[in-house]
């Protein structure tokens, strides 16, 4: 990244004094796993869902060491783990210098690991040690939606235990990060206790989207969401596991057996399971996701098989033991009537995409439309993964802006871009220098994911 003219440029406009780069790193911020402000106080088990729990500010950063001129907080609030106990969640809200005052967004990021390291509340902040291409990608968009004025709130959905996959669990943090930055109006300035909110994340930030959006009619009716946006959706565990096993991408298996086996997801179901058929191999396979971030993870995984008998000793009947089966079938998006989206969604996806299924998002799609959902869907049809996640930026924030002004379209949509790039005047010339980073990210990783294909140091060179 060209992180020094980012910063020039970022700090131009937001029309704030800029700290020096090189300023003395705050040394006292401290990893998640021994930080005490991620413990639950005690007693917290009996406050309501979304209660702020702990609060407190921090000097926000880019990629860790360039500080964010924003003002940012971190809140702790009670969420629910997957057997209904009580877990401490933590949001991080970003406030630009010129809110608007009565909506935020939510911008679930795709930590995709299972280890609490790579929390995003600690990602975030400056002195921290970074870890992954995919957060330092991500931070460029959601400075997208502060520079256009919205207030960010970005939640740990994988919850305390770091829980990479399931998604009812991410649904259910998110849901409850939300109600807690509502608790949170008057030291943020809202003009209402009752903020309208659009939720927006990509590939891992969709599972935790997509399944807010599945729970929301039942599990926080009283937010005020005024609409979803998700891309690259991995609405089918078993579909995603199965796309991606013996590829550059199969690290992101182990990370998310190890996430589901958390005690706050499936542990009670999966624990015993694991201990029995994972060989030593495997096992430290999966102790490795769980202490690691995605792409260190992804290094160690590639193009190695969880189905070989090298890992556990059911073989290639592994996603199909009635046990993990069980486990996968609770996380598809779209089997069950009561759960589909009242809010109105924008979903897109790659055809091409060579890490989440489209045909697995695209059935979600249905199903929801089927059930009376707003969707509206776009296929790039000249993209792969990660390449989409670029090119889709200036088509993902105009939804959200159509979505807080109710500009809608009802009933389900669909239409195709055959575009393969980005124009970094998509969004204003005040948005150019971000896009134009994001154009230099796009050719690195080059048409289609190819450089990712065939040369996955790439990645590497991306995050140095
Ligand atoms: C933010 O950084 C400044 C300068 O390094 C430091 O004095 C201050 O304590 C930090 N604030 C927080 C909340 O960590
Ligand atoms: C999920 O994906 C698996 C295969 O990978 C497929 O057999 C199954 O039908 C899919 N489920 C749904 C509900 O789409
Ligand atoms: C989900 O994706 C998997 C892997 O590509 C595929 O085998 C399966 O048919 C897909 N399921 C549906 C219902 O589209
Ligand atoms: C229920 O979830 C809590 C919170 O994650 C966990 O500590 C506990 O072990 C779980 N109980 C069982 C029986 O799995
Ligand atoms: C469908 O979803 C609702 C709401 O989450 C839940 O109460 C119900 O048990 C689910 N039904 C099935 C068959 O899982
Ligand atoms: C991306 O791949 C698809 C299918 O393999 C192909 O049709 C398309 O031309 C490719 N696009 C580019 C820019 O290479
Ligand atoms: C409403 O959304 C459509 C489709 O994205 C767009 O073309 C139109 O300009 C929007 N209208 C307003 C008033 O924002
Ligand atoms: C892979 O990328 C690295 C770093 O960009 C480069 O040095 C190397 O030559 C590339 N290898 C191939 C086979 O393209």
């Amino acid at each position: 990244m060209r992180a020094s003219a980012l910063l020039v440029a970022l700090t131009a406009w937001m029309a704030v004094t800029p700290m020096a780069v090189g300023v003395q790193l705050n040394t006292r911020i401290s990893d998640p796993t021994v930080d005490p402000f991620y413990q639950g106080p005690s007693g917290f088990e009996s406050k309501p869902p979304g209660t702020i729990l702990r609060q407190r500010q921090i000097n926000a950063s880019f990629f860790g060491f360039i500080p964010n001129p924003v003002e940012a907080w971190q809140l702790l609030f009670r969420t629910t783990a997957i057997n209904g106990s009580a877990i401490a969640g933590v949001t991080t809200v970003f406030k630009p210098a010129f809110p608007q005052k009565d909506r935020f967004v939510s911008f679930q990021t795709a930590y995709d690991s299972s280890s609490p390291t790579c929390d995003p509340s600690y990602t975030y902040q400056l002195g921290s040690p970074q870890t992954d291409l995919i957060s330092s990608l991500e931070a460029l968009i959601l400075q997208v939606y502060l520079l256009k004025g919205y207030i960010v709130a970005s939640t740990d959905y994988e919850g305390p235990d770091a829980a990479f996959s399931p998604g009812r669990l991410e649904g259910v943090g998110v849901l409850d990060g939300m109600r807690a930055v509502s608790n949170f109006y008057e030291t943020l300035g809202f003009s209402t206790d009752q903020p309208d909110i659009v939720g927006v994340g990509y590939s891992g930030g969709a599972i935790a989207t997509g399944w807010a959006a599945s729970l929301h009619p039942t599990y926080a009716p009283e937010l005020s969401i005024k609409g979803w946006v998700h891309g690259g959706t991995p609405s089918n565990l078993t579909g995603t596991m199965s796309h991606i096993d013996n590829t550059i991408c199969s690290g992101f298996i182990p990370a998310a057996i190890d996430g589901l086996a958390k005690p706050s997801a499936y542990g009670a179901e999966l624990h015993a399971f694991i201990d029995e058929v994972f060989t030593d191999e495997g096992k430290s396979i999966l102790d490795y996701a769980g202490s690691h971030c995605a792409v260190i993870t992804l290094f160690n995984f590639m193009d190695k098989s969880i189905l070989s008998t090298d890992i556990q000793s059911l073989g290639s009947d592994f996603l199909y033991n009635p046990g993990v089966a069980a486990v996968l079938a609770k996380n598809i998006m779209g089997v069950n009537k009561t759960e589909t989206p009242t809010a109105p969604a924008y979903v897109y996806h790659a055809a091409n995409d060579e890490i989440i299924p489209y045909s697995n998002a695209t059935e979600t799609v249905k199903a929801w439309c089927e059930n009376g959902a707003n969707v509206k869907f776009t296929n790039f049809a000249a993209g792969g993964h990660v390449t989409t996640e670029i090119i889709a930026v200036p088509s993902a924030v105009e939804q959200v802006d159509n979505f807080f002004a109710g500009n809608l379209t009802t009933g389900c949509t669909s239409d195709e871009v055959l575009s393969d790039s980005l124009d970094p005047l998509a969004l204003g010339l005040n948005l150019e220098p971000i896009l134009a980073e994001l154009l230099t990210a796009l050719g690195n990783i080059g048409d289609n994911d190819s450089n990712l294909k065939s040369n996955a140091s790439i990645l590497k060179d991306i995050i140095s």
